[in-house]
């Protein structure tokens, strides 16, 4: 039987792959325009990392985890998300002693093995970006505020954008005392990941999406009710921020995120229209992180989003992708010295940085034409045994349907021509 890719992953083709370029280029835009500067680490780490970075009460560290032990007997894991990765190289590189705070982003493919569907797979693809050492609340609606540029230049609808404070260690005491009077005496009725969560991380429960316990926490205190002067004061000028930005925002008491580092600011962008995955970027303050993992005290925030379901939003959108393969040549030629003209053409082209191919194949004129409609080419440059007599070729413009006759030799200046003229139309 042929082998297939494991389950939860994708082949991204031609034809999507284009969709991808699409949105990392934005995505590298906008990170340049905002200051941030890429990283790229590992894409496996030492298992402790995600244990102590992401925490052992996460469904990601429990469940979820893609660990093996290598040829050495170190435990090893495919990273599942990269923030912990990105602390830990801060502080292996000693980035706290440049000047701060240091602007990060990152894109690459994640591992979590869940349960697959529609939106959620184990081998998915996340854009990120973290700021270390800023722990101003300007930073956090910074940070927001480059999600939602990049939303708006590509040109996405119907997203919300919810955000909380799930406090920090000093006034999350107080917190888990409250929910767990209130929850005491109904802890059976919760269910068996709730049952754990209850006592060793009671937070949680207020997210839980099963219908028993959403039930059973309606009124259940938040950790809004339970702030500290500090970080009440930190989540009011948050908000502030935001309006000074005019940007939309709902606040949800109830969204605490499933990862323990998490401190103050937590936020999540939700879509409509991709079904229960709705979520398409999370994020929020982990000002304890860099310390738990060995570095000196750091606050950090950051977010990260799913690229897939960024493009699954695009496509039900229909939002237009750039069309970048407007002006591609397709060079037809027809008999052996033809060809040799065309090759050498083609790679004139090619030369002057214009997307050009012939046909490999050996085909005949028709079929070479058939292909280039297919490609998408705008132009088509034909040379047959009579044109190659007479030193001209004739260029067919495949958008407009018209054709021209120009010398072999003129061939790249017309075209190079044509697409400037385009250009200044556009
Ligand atoms: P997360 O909420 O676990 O946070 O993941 C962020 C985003 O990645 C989700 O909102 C979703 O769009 C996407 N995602 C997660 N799991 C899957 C999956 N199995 N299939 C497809 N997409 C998925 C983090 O990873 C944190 N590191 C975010 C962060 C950065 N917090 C601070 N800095």
């Amino acid at each position: 039987m042929a082998i297939q890719r494991p389950k939860g992953t994708q082949d991204i083709f031609p034809g999507i792959v284009e969709k991808w370029h699409y949105l990392e280029a934005h995505i590298r835009k906008v990170c340049s325009d905002f200051g941030y500067q890429e990283i790229r680490t590992p894409i496996f780490e030492s298992t402790e990392l995600f244990q102590r970075g992401v925490g052992d009460t996460t469904d990601i560290v429990n469940k979820e985890m893609y660990t093996f032990l290598d040829k050495g007997q170190r435990s090893i894991t495919l990273r599942p998300e990269m923030t912990a990765s990105v602390c830990r190289a801060y502080v292996e590189n000693k980035l706290y002693s440049q000047p701060q705070p240091v602007k990060l982003y990152y894109m690459g493919p994640m591992f979590r093995y869940e349960n697959t569907q529609a939106g959620r797979f184990r081998q998915f693809h996340q854009f990120g970006a973290e700021v270390l050492g800023g722990e101003d609340p300007l930073v956090d609606a910074e940070i927001i505020q480059v999600i939602w540029e990049l939303y708006r230049r590509i040109g996405l609808r119907g997203v919300e954008v919810h955000i909380n404070s799930v406090g920090c260690p000093v006034c999350r005491g107080e917190h888990r005392e409250r929910l767990h009077s209130y929850l005491q005496d109904r802890v059976a009725e919760l269910c068996q990941d709730c049952q754990s969560r209850f006592e060793r991380n009671p937070m949680r429960i207020l997210d839980c999406k099963n219908r028993d316990c959403q039930r059973l926490t309606v009124g259940a205190p938040t950790t809004l009710e339970t702030l500290c002067d500090d970080c009440k004061e930190h989540f009011d000028k948050v908000q502030h921020y935001l309006r000074i930005l005019e940007m939309p925002y709902k606040i949800n008491p109830k969204m605490v995120r499933g990862l323990d580092y998490y401190q103050k600011t937590a936020f999540e962008v939700m879509a409509e229209g991709i079904g229960a995955q709705s979520a398409i970027c999370g994020g929020g303050r982990y000002d304890g992180l860099v310390e738990e993992i060995g570095g000196p005290a750091t606050p950090g925030i950051g977010f990260a989003m799913g690229m897939e379901r960024i493009l699954a939003v695009l496509e039900k959108q229909q939002a237009g992708w750039e069309d970048e393969t407007d002006y591609k040549v397709v060079v037809a030629a027809l008999g052996e010295t033809a060809r040799e003209k065309g090759f050498q053409l083609t790679m004139e082209l090619r030369q002057a940085n214009i997307s050009a191919q012939m046909d490999l194949l050996g085909r005949g004129l028709k079929s070479q034409m058939k292909h280039a409609d297919r490609v998408q080419a705008r132009y088509a440059v034909i040379i047959g045994e009579e044109e190659l007599a007479g030193n001209i070729a004739i260029i067919r413009d495949m958008k407009l349907g018209d054709q021209t006759e120009t010398a072999l030799e003129s061939v790249k200046e017309y075209i190079l021509d044509q697409i400037n003229q385009s250009q200044r139309e556009v």
